[in-house]
């Protein structure tokens, strides 16, 4: 019997409330589905870790086995991305990303310009489809870069640090706004962006050296 120490993680409570154009009940409704990611990381978790308890992944627990690895992406993701998510936003937040913070710098050495990289993340937004649009930053090279990241796993660069971190499954304006005034949503969402948060992500990465 393989005795493994399991990793639980517990749901981080964010002191997020009155927002602009997202209401509280939407965030109390969203806090509660991440809670539900957080729980399914852990059951998955804890699953894996019963078929490897003897020692062995059998053939009949193969196909157990792959649904459940497969899923761990999904679930993971699903988790880490709202942490950031809620991370990145804050009551009176809002206007842009200032002049002269790193990440302002960043993106302005990797985009013709502030506004350009800002109309490529809310066009990522706008894009159709359930995911997220995330700013990036290569720790290699410096550059940030906006992508698409279907449900919650397909896109994500390995090795990128999320920046800035949008959700636009519907769930995350749906009380508020119509399905098709995604647009809406975006513009609440940046209106309440929170740049400190972003500037402490790139400070955390300046000390991280690129390994590839
Ligand atoms: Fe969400």
């Amino acid at each position: 019997m393989i005795h493994m120490e399991l990793k639980i993680y517990k749901p981080q409570q964010f002191n997020l409330s009155n927002l602009t154009g997202i209401s509280d009940k939407t965030l109390e409704m969203h806090f509660k589905l991440y809670e539900g990611y957080v729980k399914a990381t852990n059951e998955l978790t804890e699953r894996i870790a019963a078929i490897l308890s003897d020692g062995k992944v059998d053939q009949e627990e193969m196909p157990a086995y792959s649904e459940l690895t497969r899923r761990l992406g999904f679930e993971y993701n699903g988790m880490v991305l709202h942490e950031y998510y809620f991370g990145n936003m804050k009551s009176r937040g809002g206007d842009d990303a200032p002049k002269g913070s790193a990440f302002r710098d960043a993106v302005e050495r990797s985009f013709p310009s502030y506004e350009i990289w800002r109309t490529d993340f809310v066009s990522v937004g706008k894009m159709r489809g359930v995911g997220w649009a995330i700013a990036f930053l290569d720790p290699a090279s410096g550059r940030v870069s906006n992508h698409w990241i279907e449900l919650h796993q397909t896109g994500n660069v390995a090795g990128f640090v999320p920046l800035l971190v949008m959700d636009v499954w519907e769930h995350a304006f749906l009380l508020d706004y119509k399905p098709a005034e995604r647009p809406k949503y975006i513009d609440a969402f940046l209106a309440n962006a929170d740049w400190s948060a972003v500037e402490r992500r790139m400070q955390s990465v300046t000390t991280m050296s690129a390994a590839r």
